[in-house]
């Protein structure tokens, strides 16, 4: 393992004014995505859409350090033959892989789930490097619910998510450690501030149990946040402060980069709360987004799978690139989002 290699790249995946694109919805999640406008969820449909955000130019030149791929894009060509990896490091962007294989329901607890996909990771891995992939994520799921999350699920999910940062390392490609604690309920932000805490100091326990090095990985987590269906939603400034104060207290200094998931919050909120953290700095690690849905919710509606709406595609795009890499910066302003509109 090179580790000034390692946090080379991970210094690199959170540079101020950057964030990172997560392009890597499973086959499942990418058809429900193409339900909602319309398109049919084919292998050729799939490729058009992610080859016109990679050549989405001013998005992925300027405001995108890095795009997380799923298994079959990772191995597609655009439609002119060239691979799409090749588009993204032409663009200057570091190409990712999403390694995990799903969740699977955890035995004796019912509700909850284990994430799976370690076994024959080690041979994956080679593969996907030998491919270009720089780096890789793996995401533990854990719902918040009556009587969960259980200790079971919290403890079991943070080995796997280690084991699998160990065994990328040992590859040479960057761990995104990936713990998202959903806001699917009707809980308040305290609760999830709770939960996240307990999640975040297991999940570093068992990092420094299995030996990774902190200097050359990448968390993404959720924010500390209202639940979708809490009647009380805590303001933008509230999401901020705690948030930061719950990363503060569990997240080590050498842990060179933070890339939130937006987690089903809507496009401008995942971009008002990255940029209110900024205003609380300096922090002690790079803060960024790594966004799916708050980045792609646009201009997958902009282009409906028709390729005479691909340039509006692009434009929708790169519009909430710019939006989050000034957010990662502190520097967007709501007024920004108007003027495009
Ligand atoms: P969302 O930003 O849509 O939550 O997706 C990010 C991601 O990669 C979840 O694993």
């Amino acid at each position: 393992m090179n580790l000034t290699e390692l946090n080379r790249v991970a210094t690199a995946m959170v540079v101020s004014g950057k964030g990172i694109l997560a392009a890597d919805e499973s086959s499942g999640t990418i058809k429900k995505r193409f339900d909602a406008i319309g398109v049919e969820s084919t292998e050729g449909n799939r490729r058009d859409y992610r080859e016109m955000l990679f050549r989405s130019k001013e998005a992925m030149s300027q405001y995108i350090s890095g795009v997380i791929l799923y298994d079959e894009t990772i191995w597609q060509d655009a439609k002119d033959g060239t691979p799409l990896v090749k588009l993204i490091e032409q663009s200057g962007a570091i190409p990712g892989i999403k390694v995990d294989e799903g969740t699977q329901g955890l035995p004796m607890c019912p509700g909850e789930t284990i994430t799976v996909g370690l076994d024959k990771l080690a041979e994956r891995l080679k593969k996907y490097y030998e491919r270009g992939a720089r780096f890789a994520k793996w995401r533990a799921v854990i719902d918040i619910g009556s009587g969960i999350p259980s200790m079971t699920a919290i403890s079991v999910n943070a080995h796997a998510l280690a084991r699998y940062a160990a065994l990328c390392q040992a590859a040479q490609i960057v761990p995104i450690v990936e713990p998202e604690v959903l806001m699917d309920g009707d809980h308040d932000i305290d609760r999830c501030y709770e939960v996240t805490s307990r999640v975040l100091n297991k999940t570093f326990q068992e990092l420094r149990v299995q030996r990774v090095a902190l200097e050359g990985m990448v968390l993404k987590p959720n924010m500390a946040i209202s639940g979708k269906k809490c009647p009380k939603q805590a303001s933008v400034e509230e999401v901020a402060e705690k948030t930061i104060r719950l990363l503060k207290a569990c997240v080590p200094a050498a842990v060179p980069g933070i890339a939130f998931l937006s987690g089903g919050q809507s496009d401008e909120e995942a971009t008002a709360h990255l940029n209110a953290m900024h205003k609380l700095g300096p922090l002690p690690w790079g803060l960024t987004f790594s966004y799916g849905r708050a980045l792609q919710a646009a201009p997958q509606k902009a282009w409906s799978g028709r390729p005479e709406n691909v340039t509006a595609g692009q434009n929708a795009f790169s519009h909430r690139a710019r939006m989050n890499g000034l957010a990662s910066k502190g520097e967007w302003q709501s007024s920004l989002e108007k003027k495009a509109a």
